[in-house]
């Protein structure tokens, strides 16, 4: 297998970061296509925990090259953070091994500040957005107006371009928001300087992924957030602004549809989401609270305390549908230790009528009745157990119970944070 796309089935944060790590050891190239510094992937080597939010996880790999595709929106400053943290605890990043295109997005300070302003006029409508000027920035790209990494490699067009921006954005902040105004001079120099530092990474990086599938080189998408977070496909308007499955690899890294040879979904035994919007198997009380604690559910990017609930087989059926998933990873399958009764979504009401599949069409999700089925848990530790039939019978029944709601294999299974702490089960 040359390329697999490994994406979020659920809301984001179903443990990519670590499944990416893991398969990291069995490919050429990581590459991200979508998203931003709002996705937080953790990865614990030996102990040692690190967040990535733009640069791909196989960057704890010797010898793997790391893609920020053209999807991808860049925060400068953000992703020197990212690489100077690296190289400070030991991790190579080099020209070599990672790789960012001249054709990413970049978001600039006024994207965040808008980002934040936004979501103020919004008011009770507000997505929870992470703050990170994701949504201005993809709309930018959208109506023109948005600069690219390769911009700012070229002072006298960048200063051009961002003269128009900026003037365009001073008065919306001004005037609409009653906010300050960014000074452009300090802006073109911050981001001039910013992108001097980026210089030896850039390049046509869709061009290099496609001449190393080209060779026999492995390649491996990595997805950021998840398929209910997709800007068409997702729960709208309370989504992220970019395609974060397989749809998203083909126009966010330049690499054609008809090559991508394998999918898998991720999605953990129960469900969370950050920030607003509907979430059919949302538990507020006790159950969900035993949950995020069970789970320590919260923000990688934000901190902010994930919504807790059971999983939801329909969702995970339309994400795995959507993308043409050959199988699932299913992650922290160790925090339902302990449970009595562990419930999962099946299917779902609307009107009084009976949906297996996923309502798209439906405006206000928040309309659907979950119908749950419940079967009993199991009390034993899993962190330490690294084969199927290890497991108690209880929750081998879980894992194939669920296998047989969503329709295709589940190929891993992850028991803990740590690299070492899995499952294969035809991976
Ligand atoms: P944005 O991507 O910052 O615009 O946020 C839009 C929505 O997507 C909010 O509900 C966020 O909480 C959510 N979101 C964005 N990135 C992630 C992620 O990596 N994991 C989970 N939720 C995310």
């Amino acid at each position: 297998m040359s390329s697999v796309s490994v994406f979020g089935a659920q809301w984001g944060d179903e443990g990519k970061g670590k499944i990416i790590d893991l398969l990291s050891s069995d490919v050429d190239y990581v590459v991200r296509y979508q998203g931003g510094a709002n996705a937080g992937h953790t990865v614990v080597v030996s102990g040692e925990k690190y967040v990535l939010h733009l640069i791909p996880s196989g960057i704890l790999h010797p010898g793997r090259v790391n893609v920020i595709g053209n999807g991808v929106a860049v925060d400068p400053a953000k992703l020197l953070e990212e690489i100077d943290g690296l190289r400070e605890r030991g991790v190579e990043v080099t020209s070599q091994n990672l790789r960012l295109s001249a054709n990413a997005q970049v978001i600039f300070e006024h994207h965040r500040l808008m980002d934040r302003y936004a979501e103020r006029w919004r008011g009770d409508g507000r997505i929870g957005t992470t703050g990170r000027g994701i949504g201005p920035s993809y709309a930018d790209k959208a109506s023109r107006t948005g600069l690219r990494v390769g911009d700012l490699l070229e002072p006298d067009h960048c200063a051009l371009r961002l003269k128009a921006a900026l003037a365009e954005k001073n008065a919306v902040m001004e005037k609409v928001h009653g906010e300050s105004v960014l000074d452009y001079d300090s802006q073109l120099a911050t981001y001039l300087a910013l992108g001097e530092r980026l210089a030896p990474f850039v390049g046509d990086v869709a061009a290099e992924v496609r001449r190393a599938y080209r060779e026999g080189k492995r390649v491996l998408f990595e997805g950021a957030q998840g398929v209910m977070l997709d800007i068409d496909h997702g729960t709208y308007p309370f989504v992220t602004s970019s395609n974060t499955g397989t749809n998203g690899i083909p126009a966010g890294a330049g690499f054609p549809a008809k090559q991508i040879e394998k999918a898998y979904g991720i999605a953990k035994a129960y469900c969370t989401r950050v920030g607003e919007g509907p979430f059919p198997t949302e538990q507020e009380g006790a159950i969900g609270k035993r949950i995020r604690d069970a789970g320590n559910e919260y923000g990688a990017t934000t901190g902010r305390p994930r919504r807790c609930g059971w999983f939801d087989a329909v969702a995970v059926r339309y994400g795995i549908e959507l993308c043409g998933a050959d199988g699932l990873v299913l992650t922290n399958l160790d925090v339902l230790s302990g449970f009595e009764e562990l419930s999962v979504a099946t299917h779902y009401k609307v009107a009084g009528e009976t949906r297996e599949d996923y309502p798209a069409d439906l405006v206000d999700l928040g309309r659907v009745e979950v119908v749950y089925e419940t079967r009993p848990g199991w009390n034993d530790d899993l962190t330490a157990m690294r084969k199927y039939d290890d497991l108690p019978l209880l929750a081998r029944e879980y894992v194939e119970w669920l296998e047989s709601l969503i329709g295709v294999p589940i190929v891993l299974l992850s028991v803990g944070p740590d690299r070492e702490q899995v499952i294969p089960r035809g991976i």
